[in-house]
Formats: C-alpha cells, structure tokens, sequence
C-alpha cells in the first residue's frame, strides 16, 4: 500500500488521554493532518484482560484505516501498546507504527542512580513489554511501579484536577513523597492530572511523560520515509462516545492550558 504525505496520523487512545500526545504531536508537525480517536465508550483499557485490550485497539483501527487513508497510526495509550502494538505491527505492515512506552529511558537519562517511580494502569504494569523496559534501566536506578486505579475515569470524567483525583493521589503517591526523584506518567491520561500529582509530591520530583518523545519519534519516521507534510494542518476529532459533553471536554483539554511543564 503506498502512502502520500497527505494521508492521516491516527491517533489512538483508550478514550481522552491520547490528547496529551495529540497536542505535542502537533507542536512538531503543525502541518500535518491528524484523525484523532478516543474509544472513551469503553474505558479505562488499564483494567481489562490483555485480550479484550488487543480485540479493542485492532477492532478501532481497523474501522479508521477502513474509512481513512493513513501513512501513521501513532498508539497514544500505553496500555494499548503494552497489549497489542506488535500485532497492529503485523497486520498494517505498510503503515508507520508509533506505540508511546513509559518514559523511563528520559528518567534514567536525568537521574542514573535515582528513584523513579513509574505510575501506569495494571495491564501496562504486568506486561511483559514493562519488565523489558524495566531491565534496561534498573541497573543504577530503583524503580517503583505504582498503579493508580480509578485516575482514569476521574480524568474521562473531567475531574482529573479535582478533589476525588487529589484525595485518590494523596492516597497513591502518600507514601513515596520526598522518596522520588522522578515519577514517570505512564498513562497519557496522567499529564491531565499534573497539577494534582505536583501538589501531592512536591517541587522536589520531576514528573515525566512520553509525549514529547513519542511526537519526536513519529516526526523522525516520516521524515525518513519522504511522508512529512507542510500542509495548513488539520483535526478530524472523533470518539466512540460522541455525546456533546465529551467532544467538549476533548476540545477543552487538547487547548487546555494544564500542560506537563518538567
Ligand atoms: N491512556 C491509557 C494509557 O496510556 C490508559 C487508560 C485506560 O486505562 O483506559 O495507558
């Protein structure tokens, strides 16, 4: 299948957190026209079964690669690519395949003998694909793995910084306050709760997310391929939950102002 420069990036998540790669993706390549989809009708993804993971992002991309001509699908979800990046690999072999992975290789970048803690959903945590990762960086550094079970769906909901999402992280980071050097974002829906997890650790933790390097990654493929586009830009923003309130709430936080600022 060959690809033009004009064809989409898709952009895929478990629902609204694929937004916070989608803005850095866009911050890089202003000229390129992106299909975003968020399948929030049936998050959070972090607390299914591997295969239910992998049935639901095939079954997604399959339905925008059918409608759609598309030269990338950039997989903004870490639970997502922990579950079924390389069978999407297999299966759309002509297109471009990006799968966002916690950020621990900045983290141990920054801080080689330090504490990291990572913070994702369970699938993203018991998967192999992590441990993988694990092993390459837990030589000098000690890392954390901290799931936070019910963030999501505060998030989905449009209360990642209110007081439920404090009290949960209160709860989670609790014990690990003064204890970090670093906590890595390992869910995209995380950076939409920056303010609170800030609040809750301190200014001495850096908080992390594989956003930008993702953006920056997808750009260096295209480029690579002779596929990058300097057209005028585009968003097509669909969602399998489309009622009015949940396109609201995607517009509001992809132009939002709570950006990850470490
Ligand atoms: N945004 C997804 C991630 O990066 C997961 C959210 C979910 O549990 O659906 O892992």
């Amino acid at each position: 299948m060959d690809c033009r420069k004009e064809d989409y990036i898709a952009v895929f998540d478990s629902g609204l957190g694929g937004l916070s790669v989608l803005r850095e993706l866009r911050a890089v390549m202003p000229g390129e026209r992106f299909l975003y989809f968020g399948d929030s009708a049936n998050a959070p993804y972090g607390s299914r079964s591997t295969r239910e993971v992998r049935a639901l992002t095939l079954r997604a991309l399959d339905a925008l690669a059918e409608r759609y001509p598309l030269k990338a699908m950039v997989i903004a979800c870490n639970t997502a690519t922990a579950a079924a990046v390389e069978q999407v690999r297999e299966k759309y072999r002509g297109t471009i395949v990006i799968g966002i992975e916690p950020a621990l290789k900045v983290a141990a970048d920054h801080f080689p003998a330090g504490r990291i803690g990572v913070m994702a959903t369970q699938v993203t945590l018991r998967e192999e694909k992590f441990d993988t990762l694990l092993h390459r960086f837990d030589g000098g550094c000690s890392v954390e793995k901290i799931p936070a079970p019910g963030l999501v769906e505060l998030i989905e909901q449009g209360r990642g910084e209110g007081p439920e999402a404090r009290a949960l992280l209160e709860r989670v980071l609790g014990p690990y306050v003064g204890r970090l050097d670093a906590l890595v974002l390992g869910c995209t829906h995380y950076p939409f709760a920056a303010a609170a997890i800030r609040a809750v650790l301190g200014p001495g933790t850096a908080l992390l997310d594989g956003g930008p390097g993702t953006a920056r990654e997808t750009r260096r493929r295209l480029e690579e391929a002779g596929l990058l586009e300097n057209g005028p830009g585009e968003l097509l923003m669909k969602n399998s939950d489309s009622s009015p309130e949940m396109m609201k709430r995607a517009y509001e936080l992809l132009e939002g102002a709570c950006k990850n600022e470490s």
